[in-house]
Protein backbone atom coordinates (compact mmCIF):
# COMPACT_ATOMS: atom_id res chain seq x y z
CA UNK A 1 0.00 0.00 0.00
CA UNK A 2 1.39 3.66 -0.76
CA UNK A 3 2.90 5.54 1.69
CA UNK A 4 0.85 9.05 2.77
CA UNK A 5 3.11 11.84 2.56
CA UNK A 6 2.24 15.30 3.81
CA UNK A 7 4.22 18.47 1.97
CA UNK A 8 3.39 21.93 4.08
CA UNK A 9 3.49 24.82 2.10
CA UNK A 10 2.80 22.72 -1.24
CA UNK A 11 0.96 24.26 -3.69
CA UNK A 12 3.47 26.42 -5.40
CA UNK A 13 7.01 27.03 -4.86
CA UNK A 14 9.81 23.62 -3.50
CA UNK A 15 6.57 22.53 -1.81
CA UNK A 16 4.70 22.12 -5.18
CA UNK A 17 7.33 20.43 -7.17
CA UNK A 18 7.81 18.34 -3.94
CA UNK A 19 4.21 17.23 -3.76
CA UNK A 20 4.56 16.39 -7.65
CA UNK A 21 7.59 14.47 -7.60
CA UNK A 22 6.27 12.34 -4.35
CA UNK A 23 3.14 11.88 -6.19
CA UNK A 24 4.81 10.32 -9.25
CA UNK A 25 6.97 8.16 -6.91
CA UNK A 26 3.43 6.50 -5.81
CA UNK A 27 3.15 8.19 -2.31
CA UNK A 28 -1.11 9.29 -1.70
CA UNK A 29 -0.25 13.30 -1.33
CA UNK A 30 -1.54 15.77 1.00
CA UNK A 31 -0.43 19.79 0.35
CA UNK A 32 -0.94 22.01 2.74
CA UNK A 33 -1.40 25.81 2.11
CA UNK A 34 -1.71 28.79 4.53
CA UNK A 35 -3.79 31.56 2.70
CA UNK A 36 -3.66 31.80 -1.14
CA UNK A 37 -6.65 29.81 -2.44
CA UNK A 38 -6.59 30.76 -6.07
CA UNK A 39 -2.96 28.81 -6.30
CA UNK A 40 -4.16 26.13 -4.04
CA UNK A 41 -6.87 25.74 -6.34
CA UNK A 42 -5.46 25.55 -9.37
CA UNK A 43 -2.58 23.62 -8.14
CA UNK A 44 -5.21 20.37 -7.36
CA UNK A 45 -6.90 20.73 -10.65
CA UNK A 46 -3.34 20.28 -12.21
CA UNK A 47 -2.29 17.21 -10.37
CA UNK A 48 -5.29 15.59 -8.16
CA UNK A 49 -3.62 16.06 -4.99
CA UNK A 50 -5.46 16.42 -1.96
CA UNK A 51 -4.97 20.20 -0.95
CA UNK A 52 -5.60 21.12 3.02
CA UNK A 53 -5.50 25.00 3.86
CA UNK A 54 -4.46 25.38 8.01
CA UNK A 55 -1.76 27.88 9.66
CA UNK A 56 1.78 26.07 10.64
CA UNK A 57 2.29 28.58 13.03
CA UNK A 58 -0.42 27.92 15.27
CA UNK A 59 -0.35 24.19 17.23
CA UNK A 60 -4.10 23.79 17.47
CA UNK A 61 -4.21 24.70 13.93
CA UNK A 62 -2.12 21.85 12.55
CA UNK A 63 -3.65 19.32 14.91
CA UNK A 64 -6.82 19.61 13.66
CA UNK A 65 -5.67 19.92 9.99
CA UNK A 66 -3.47 16.86 10.60
CA UNK A 67 -5.83 14.89 12.20
CA UNK A 68 -8.06 15.46 8.79
CA UNK A 69 -4.84 14.20 6.38
CA UNK A 70 -5.29 11.18 8.50
CA UNK A 71 -8.68 10.55 8.59
CA UNK A 72 -8.92 10.85 4.85
CA UNK A 73 -5.54 9.23 3.52
CA UNK A 74 -4.28 7.61 6.19
CA UNK A 75 -1.49 7.96 8.99
CA UNK A 76 1.16 10.24 7.98
CA UNK A 77 4.51 8.39 7.53
CA UNK A 78 6.00 11.20 5.27
CA UNK A 79 6.37 14.52 6.73
CA UNK A 80 7.97 17.80 4.47
CA UNK A 81 8.60 20.68 6.62
CA UNK A 82 8.49 22.94 3.66
CA UNK A 83 6.15 25.97 4.60
CA UNK A 84 8.51 29.21 4.93
CA UNK A 85 7.98 33.00 4.59
CA UNK A 86 10.53 36.01 4.45
CA UNK A 87 9.75 39.37 5.96
CA UNK A 88 13.49 40.80 5.20
CA UNK A 89 14.73 43.71 6.59
CA UNK A 90 17.72 45.12 8.10
CA UNK A 91 17.63 44.32 11.99
CA UNK A 92 17.61 48.46 12.56
CA UNK A 93 14.35 48.65 10.60
CA UNK A 94 12.95 45.39 11.65
CA UNK A 95 9.50 45.03 13.60
CA UNK A 96 8.66 43.23 15.88
CA UNK A 97 6.19 41.53 13.64
CA UNK A 98 8.77 40.51 10.85
CA UNK A 99 10.47 38.80 13.59
CA UNK A 100 7.71 36.91 15.54
CA UNK A 101 5.76 36.04 11.71
CA UNK A 102 9.46 35.00 10.28
CA UNK A 103 10.37 32.81 13.56
CA UNK A 104 6.98 31.10 14.12
CA UNK A 105 5.87 30.32 10.74
CA UNK A 106 9.41 28.70 9.65
CA UNK A 107 10.48 27.37 13.28
CA UNK A 108 7.57 26.84 15.46
CA UNK A 109 5.68 25.24 12.68
CA UNK A 110 8.34 22.29 12.73
CA UNK A 111 7.29 21.55 16.40
CA UNK A 112 3.69 21.90 15.51
CA UNK A 113 3.50 19.49 12.95
CA UNK A 114 6.10 17.01 13.78
CA UNK A 115 4.39 16.84 17.52
CA UNK A 116 1.35 15.73 15.29
CA UNK A 117 2.57 12.72 13.63
CA UNK A 118 5.72 11.82 15.96
CA UNK A 119 3.53 9.59 18.54
CA UNK A 120 2.26 7.63 15.38
CA UNK A 121 5.49 6.96 13.57
CA UNK A 122 7.26 5.87 16.68
CA UNK A 123 4.28 3.38 17.01
CA UNK A 124 4.87 2.13 13.53
CA UNK A 125 8.67 2.05 13.56
CA UNK A 126 8.54 4.16 10.69
CA UNK A 127 9.36 7.52 9.31
CA UNK A 128 10.50 10.30 7.16
CA UNK A 129 10.80 13.99 8.31
CA UNK A 130 12.50 16.49 5.68
CA UNK A 131 12.80 19.54 7.09
CA UNK A 132 13.56 22.37 4.09
CA UNK A 133 15.77 24.82 5.47
CA UNK A 134 17.98 27.24 3.96
CA UNK A 135 21.34 27.97 2.74
CA UNK A 136 21.11 31.63 4.70
CA UNK A 137 20.83 29.44 7.77
CA UNK A 138 24.28 28.10 7.54
CA UNK A 139 25.88 31.14 5.84
CA UNK A 140 23.59 34.07 7.42
CA UNK A 141 22.19 36.46 4.56
CA UNK A 142 21.81 40.27 5.38
CA UNK A 143 18.31 41.64 5.55
CA UNK A 144 17.40 38.40 7.01
CA UNK A 145 18.47 37.93 11.04
CA UNK A 146 14.68 36.56 11.63
CA UNK A 147 14.42 34.25 8.50
CA UNK A 148 18.30 32.77 8.80
CA UNK A 149 17.64 32.90 12.90
CA UNK A 150 14.49 30.72 11.81
CA UNK A 151 16.41 28.20 9.12
CA UNK A 152 19.48 27.65 11.29
CA UNK A 153 16.70 26.54 14.63
CA UNK A 154 15.87 24.26 11.83
CA UNK A 155 18.95 22.77 11.64
CA UNK A 156 19.42 21.89 15.34
CA UNK A 157 16.01 20.87 15.54
CA UNK A 158 16.60 18.43 12.36
CA UNK A 159 19.54 16.74 14.52
CA UNK A 160 18.01 16.29 17.71
CA UNK A 161 14.69 14.85 16.77
CA UNK A 162 17.12 12.23 14.66
CA UNK A 163 18.76 11.29 17.90
CA UNK A 164 15.21 10.55 19.38
CA UNK A 165 13.82 8.95 16.61
CA UNK A 166 16.75 6.82 15.14
CA UNK A 167 15.50 3.92 17.37
CA UNK A 168 12.07 4.30 15.96
CA UNK A 169 12.94 3.82 12.11
CA UNK A 170 12.42 7.34 11.97
CA UNK A 171 14.86 9.46 9.75
CA UNK A 172 15.40 13.29 10.02
CA UNK A 173 16.91 15.25 7.83
CA UNK A 174 17.45 18.96 6.73
CA UNK A 175 17.85 20.29 2.67
CA UNK A 176 19.64 23.63 2.66
CA UNK A 177 18.59 25.13 -1.06
CA UNK A 178 20.25 27.82 -2.11
CA UNK A 179 18.40 30.66 -4.24
CA UNK A 180 15.96 28.35 -6.23
CA UNK A 181 13.53 29.73 -9.19
CA UNK A 182 10.63 30.11 -7.17
CA UNK A 183 8.18 33.56 -6.33
CA UNK A 184 10.16 33.27 -3.04
CA UNK A 185 13.39 34.55 -5.01
CA UNK A 186 12.07 36.50 -7.47
CA UNK A 187 10.57 39.29 -4.93
CA UNK A 188 14.05 39.97 -3.76
CA UNK A 189 15.05 43.47 -5.72
CA UNK A 190 15.89 42.53 -9.03
CA UNK A 191 19.26 44.60 -8.87
CA UNK A 192 20.11 42.49 -5.31
CA UNK A 193 19.42 39.67 -7.22
CA UNK A 194 22.17 40.88 -10.22
CA UNK A 195 24.75 42.83 -8.48
CA UNK A 196 24.70 40.90 -4.95
CA UNK A 197 23.47 37.53 -5.14
CA UNK A 198 23.98 35.75 -8.67
CA UNK A 199 27.65 36.80 -9.13
CA UNK A 200 28.05 33.98 -6.21
CA UNK A 201 26.83 31.25 -7.49
CA UNK A 202 29.16 29.19 -9.02
CA UNK A 203 26.57 27.44 -11.25
CA UNK A 204 25.44 30.53 -12.67
CA UNK A 205 21.89 30.29 -12.59
CA UNK A 206 19.16 29.59 -9.61
CA UNK A 207 18.54 26.38 -8.25
CA UNK A 208 14.80 24.77 -10.10
CA UNK A 209 12.47 23.38 -7.28
CA UNK A 210 12.26 19.90 -9.05
CA UNK A 211 16.09 19.70 -7.77
CA UNK A 212 14.85 20.09 -4.56
CA UNK A 213 12.05 17.71 -4.89
CA UNK A 214 14.42 15.13 -6.19
CA UNK A 215 16.41 15.06 -3.10
CA UNK A 216 13.37 15.40 -1.21
CA UNK A 217 12.16 12.15 -2.86
CA UNK A 218 15.64 10.09 -2.16
CA UNK A 219 15.53 11.25 1.49
CA UNK A 220 11.71 10.02 1.62
CA UNK A 221 12.67 6.50 0.34
CA UNK A 222 12.96 3.28 1.90
CA UNK A 223 16.60 3.29 0.79
CA UNK A 224 17.83 6.17 2.65
CA UNK A 225 17.43 4.53 6.03
CA UNK A 226 21.52 5.03 6.79
CA UNK A 227 20.76 8.84 6.41
CA UNK A 228 19.37 11.01 9.66
CA UNK A 229 20.60 13.98 11.26
CA UNK A 230 22.13 15.63 8.02
CA UNK A 231 21.81 18.47 6.27
CA UNK A 232 22.22 18.28 2.55
CA UNK A 233 23.67 21.73 0.53
CA UNK A 234 21.90 21.67 -2.90
CA UNK A 235 22.95 25.34 -3.68
CA UNK A 236 25.08 25.39 -6.93
CA UNK A 237 28.16 25.66 -4.81
CA UNK A 238 27.16 28.48 -3.27
CA UNK A 239 28.10 28.24 0.20
CA UNK A 240 30.24 24.67 1.22
CA UNK A 241 28.54 23.15 4.98
N1 LIG B 1 23.92 40.54 -0.62
C1 LIG B 1 24.82 41.54 -0.66
N2 LIG B 1 24.48 42.83 -0.60
C2 LIG B 1 23.18 43.14 -0.46
C3 LIG B 1 22.18 42.15 -0.39
C4 LIG B 1 22.59 40.80 -0.51
N3 LIG B 1 21.72 39.80 -0.51
N4 LIG B 1 20.99 42.76 -0.23
C5 LIG B 1 21.23 44.07 -0.20
N5 LIG B 1 22.52 44.31 -0.37
C6 LIG B 1 23.16 45.61 -0.43
C7 LIG B 1 22.49 46.51 -1.46
O1 LIG B 1 22.98 46.24 -2.77
C8 LIG B 1 22.86 47.87 -0.96
O2 LIG B 1 24.21 48.13 -1.32
P1 LIG B 1 24.61 49.57 -1.88
O3 LIG B 1 24.28 50.51 -0.76
O4 LIG B 1 26.07 49.40 -2.16
O5 LIG B 1 23.77 49.76 -3.10
C9 LIG B 1 22.84 47.71 0.57
O6 LIG B 1 22.95 46.30 0.81
C10 LIG B 1 21.56 48.20 1.20
O7 LIG B 1 20.47 47.61 0.52
P2 LIG B 1 19.10 48.37 0.24
O8 LIG B 1 19.32 49.73 -0.30
O9 LIG B 1 18.25 47.45 -0.56
O10 LIG B 1 18.57 48.59 1.75
P3 LIG B 1 17.13 48.33 2.31
O11 LIG B 1 17.17 48.59 3.78
O12 LIG B 1 16.13 49.04 1.48
O13 LIG B 1 16.89 46.76 2.10
C11 LIG B 1 17.41 44.46 2.28
C12 LIG B 1 17.86 45.87 2.58
C13 LIG B 1 16.17 44.12 3.08
C14 LIG B 1 18.56 43.55 2.70
C15 LIG B 1 17.04 44.34 0.77
O14 LIG B 1 18.11 44.78 -0.02
C16 LIG B 1 16.76 42.91 0.40
O15 LIG B 1 15.61 42.44 0.47
N6 LIG B 1 17.80 42.18 -0.02
C17 LIG B 1 17.69 40.76 -0.33
C18 LIG B 1 17.97 39.92 0.90
C19 LIG B 1 17.98 38.51 0.49
O16 LIG B 1 18.93 38.02 -0.10
N7 LIG B 1 16.89 37.76 0.80
C20 LIG B 1 16.77 36.41 0.37
C21 LIG B 1 15.37 36.16 -0.03
S1 LIG B 1 15.18 34.61 -0.88
C22 LIG B 1 15.21 33.48 0.36
O17 LIG B 1 15.27 33.77 1.51
C23 LIG B 1 15.16 32.03 -0.09
C24 LIG B 1 16.32 31.31 0.43
O18 LIG B 1 16.18 30.50 1.35
C25 LIG B 1 17.65 31.46 -0.21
Amino acid sequence: MSRVALVTGGTRGIGAAVAKALQAAGYKVAANYGGNDEAAAKFKSETGIAVFKWDVSSFDACAEGVKKVQTELGPVEVLINNAGITRDAMLHRMKPEQWSAVINTNLGSLFNMCRQVIEGMRERKFGRIVNISSINGQKGQMGQTNYSASKAGEIGFTKALAQEGARAGITVNAICPGYINTEMVQAVPKDVLEKNILPQIPIGRLGEPEEIARCVVFLASDDAGLITGSTISANGGQYFA
